[in-house]
Order: structure tokens, then C-alpha cells, then sequence
């Protein structure tokens, strides 16, 4: 996969670029991601980038000739190096639709993803309507700027792709895979403190051990999210449990 980032920001991205899972998949050429500061793009001896809306109001908005030339030089170095030129291009913004594990999923499959990281008050209409395929939000409160977002999405979608993580079979069993929280973890030592380790995960008996991470998620999603378990694939039986 090709990541391509657009900015005003670069720096903001080097530090989660450059630890753990990430980094190993960019080590591995797993990945690429490139980032492009849209102020190389700006017109102007002053590198300007934003413009005061028009109707009036508060804040400034980013200009769309600079996002648009920026997407524009990506998208052609695409054509040129890579088989399958097609560009998936994400504005992160709090306008978006909400950011979901099924929507990292869907992602993880493009070969070339652009994102673009808005700041100020927002960035010209054009853009949304000629340049972007898809809006992105990480959740509903305000932030500075899209560029945590981007890396979000990048954390969410590199960790998926084919060779990333050491085990896959670690992908169906986490949150959100499959529609419910996570059940709780333990590792040794069995007694800390005097707080014990739930018998049954002593026991050895794999068959009783899923059975009750099964139910602990069921259980913990039901508390803390229950909204997430109207959506989840539950079996007869265990829908009655919810009902309890
Ligand atoms: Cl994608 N951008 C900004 N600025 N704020 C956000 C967001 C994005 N998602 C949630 N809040």
C-alpha cells in the first residue's frame, strides 16, 4: 500500500511514524507513506495557504489551489510508479462519517490512500466537491487539525495489512472485529495481591476458556457499549443473555 499525506504539518508525523508496528511495516516496505507539505504549493513568495471566507465570519479557511496541486503532483508520481493508479482520497475532518474498525477494514484494501489534513476553519467547498472521495471524523469533540486523525487512520489501517502483525489470528480475537469489546487479560502471576486469576483460565479446558471470553465480551460490551451489541452476530442463546 501507498499512503500519501498532505499538510501543513509534516513534523507533527515523524515521531508515530517511527516506533513500533509502523515502523516495522514501513521497514519491511509493507507500506509507503509520503508527506507533502501543502505550503510547498502555496503561490506566493509568502507561501500563503489560507484566505478569510467569503460572506464573512470568524477564521481563516485553507485556499484550494495549493491542495489541489499538491493532490494533483501525487496522483500523477501514482500513474507513473504504480500498476493500479487508482487514489482513494480522504479529507479528516469532524464533518466526516465517524470512524469505525469496518471502515479501517475497507480502507486496508486500496492501493493508494491521500489524506488530507484540514486546519484553520475549514478548507474551500471545491476541494469536498472535485478532489475528495470520502470525508473521515474520529469521533464527535474538536481538534486542531486533521493530522492526528490521519495518523489514527494510518495506525488503524497499516496494522490490518497482510504481514504487518506477527499472528493474524490476533485480529479476530480484539475488539471491534467482531462487533464486541474484548474480554479481559490476564497474564502470570496467578495471585497478586491476593487478587486471583478467574479460575477457568488455569484450568487448561480451551473449550470452557472460550466459552467464557465469549460471554465476558458479551458481558462488558452490554455495560459499556451497548449499542455497539444491537449490531453484533449473536446467537439465539446468547442474545438471551443480553436480556438479563
Ligand atoms: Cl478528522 N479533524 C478535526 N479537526 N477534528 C476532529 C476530527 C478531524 N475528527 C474528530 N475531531
Amino acid at each position: 500500500m501507498r499512503i500519501d499525506i498532505l499538510t501543513l504539518f509534516p513534523e507533527m508525523f515523524t515521531g508515530p511514524l517511527s516506533v513500533s508496528i509502523i515502523k516495522r511495516a514501513l521497514d519491511q516496505a509493507l507500506v509507503t507513506i509520503n508527506l507533502h507539505n501543502v505550503r510547498d504549493y502555496a503561490h506566493d513568495a509568502r507561501r500563503t495557504v489560507d484566505d478569510s471566507p467569503y460572506g464573512g465570519g470568524a477564521g481563516m479557511i485553507l485556499k484550494p489551489e495549493p491542495v489541489f496541486e499538491a493532490a494533483e503532483a501525487v496522483k500523477t508520481d501514482i500513474a507513473v510508479g504504480e500498476a493500479t493508479s487508482k487514489t482513494n482520497v480522504i479529507l479528516l475532518t469532524p464533518q466526516g462519517r465517524p470512524f469505525r474498525q469496518e471502515i479501517a477494514q475497507e480502507l486496508s484494501t486500496c492501493p493508494n490512500l491521500l489524506l488530507i489534513s484540514g486546519r484553520y476553519e475549514g478548507i474551500d467547498e471545491r476541494v469536498i466537491q472535485h478532489l475528495v472521495d470520502d470525508e473521515i471524523s474520529i469521533g464527535d469533540y474538536v481538534l486542531s487539525g486533521g493530522e492526528l486523525a490521519a495518523m489514527v487512520i494510518v495506525d488503524a489501517v497499516v496494522r490490518l495489512l497482510p504481514g504487518v502483525l506477527g499472528s493474524e489470528a490476533s485480529l479476530d480475537e480484539e475488539s471491534h472485529t467482531r462487533g464486541l469489546l474484548e474480554y479481559p487479560q490476564y497474564t502470570r502471576p496467578a495471585e497478586y495481591r491476593g487478587w486471583t486469576v478467574p479460575e477457568v483460565l488455569l484450568s487448561g479446558n480451551h473449550g470452557e476458556i472460550a466459552q467464557w471470553r465469549r460471554l465476558q465480551a458479551i458481558r462488558r460490551t452490554r455495560t459499556r457499549r451497548p449499542e455497539l451489541l444491537a449490531l453484533a452476530n449473536l446467537s439465539p442463546a446468547e442474545r438471551e443473555i443480553t436480556n438479563h
